[in-house]
């Protein structure tokens, strides 16, 4: 089967496409390599921005995952006319063409930040998603034009997803639990912003788990799926990173509480993605910690701005104009 992953060499895609290619897939990744290319070699890369995307691209493509876009909120505040262009006209344009293009399936790399300030409650994905801010706006845009092209043989599968944390070799250290770690490392302190925050997080493994189960799933399945490892409060993250490695390694790592006003909050049902698509997250935060920890060699220049989104946005932006 031959899949096109639009934005694949972003942090999720640099752990998915090794995972596929594994699986006998065949790969062709279409990105502006804004972090580089870490993908392993040989894999086909088209470098050009998505809207120069036409149906030749697509020729013989059976599936293509959308991972682009501007992919969290300070980048999205950083230039919310970009945002909008980027994560909602974007995926937008690639499902028409895709769909044109004859592709049969269309994996939609959504949010759970589409639920904005909920009232803790566990929200399921018919619950009201009203995010007043451009990143959580722009991706259920993205998600609300993707899904209505489905139908007539085209199938499509949106996930919103938790806050992913865990090693990718194109590293993130601006994801809740991999933030934590880095400060714990590098300073022996977790600054906890708001501990009565509610995050679903969600392990790079169990994400790349879910892909391969979109991809493989009865054709005629579509819709909307919430894929999350765990629901956790921000202070509980903080407790178990930091006693997670002050038992691996005798560490004393000081928690900084602070009462700083957040406009996320939201924990989620994840029912219906192990109901209809045996997504079954095995991954919580403790063994995410254990991943960098088993990976840290590979990510020791913590202070590399490659790692920090908006740092290479900033610089990014006035090329994109
Ligand atoms: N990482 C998370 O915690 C998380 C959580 C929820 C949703 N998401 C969504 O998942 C997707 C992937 O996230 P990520 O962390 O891998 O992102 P990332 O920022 O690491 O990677 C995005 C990739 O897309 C490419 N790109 C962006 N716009 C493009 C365009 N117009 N044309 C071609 N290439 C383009 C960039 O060069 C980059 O390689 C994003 O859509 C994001 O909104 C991520």
């Amino acid at each position: 089967m031959n899949i096109l992953i639009a934005g694949g060499a972003g942090y999720i895609g640099s752990a998915l496409v090794p995972r596929l290619q594994d699986r006998g897939y065949s790969i062709r990744v279409a990105d502006l390599l804004w972090f580089g290319n870490h993908l392993p070699a040989g894999t086909e890369v088209i470098h050009k921005d998505l809207f120069d995307i036409g149906t030749d691209d697509l020729k013989g493509v059976d599936q293509v995952i959308y991972l682009a876009g501007l992919s969290n909120d300070p980048m999205a505040e950083f230039s919310p006319s970009l945002n909008f262009v980027y994560n909602a006209a974007s995926p937008a344009y690639l499902a028409y063409v895709a769909k044109l293009a004859g592709v049969r399936r269309f994996i939609y790399a959504g949010s759970c930040s589409v639920y904005g300030y909920t009232v803790n409650e566990l929200y399921d994905e018919d619950a009201p998603a009203i995010s007043k801010h451009p990143y959580g706006i722009s991706k259920l845009q993205g998600e609300k034009a993707v899904i209505q092209m489905g139908g007539d043989g085209f199938s499509v599968i949106c996930f919103r997803q938790g806050t992913v944390s865990g090693y990718s070799p194109r590293m993130r250290l601006d994801l809740i639990v991999n933030t934590m770690f880095k400060s714990a490392m590098q300073r022996q302190e977790i600054v906890i912003n708001n501990p009565s925050i509610w995050r679903p997080v969600l392990s790079i493994d169990d994400a790349c788990n879910a892909y391969v189960r979109a991809i493989e799933a009865s054709e005629d399945i579509s819709g909307i799926f919430n894929i999350a490892s765990g629901n956790y409060t921000v202070g509980e993250v903080g407790d178990i990173v930091r006693n997670t490695l002050d038992g691996r390694l005798g560490m004393k790592v000081k928690l900084t509480i602070k009462h700083v006003q957040d406009y996320r909050n939201y924990k989620v049902s994840f029912e219906r993605a192990r109901n209809t698509l045996s997504i079954n997250p095995r991954h919580d935060v403790e063994a995410i910690v254990d991943d960098l920890l088993a990976h840290q060699e590979k990510f020791a220049d913590m202070d590399n701005p490659n790692y920090y989104n908006i740092k290479v946005f900033e610089t990014l932006k006035a090329k994109l104009k």
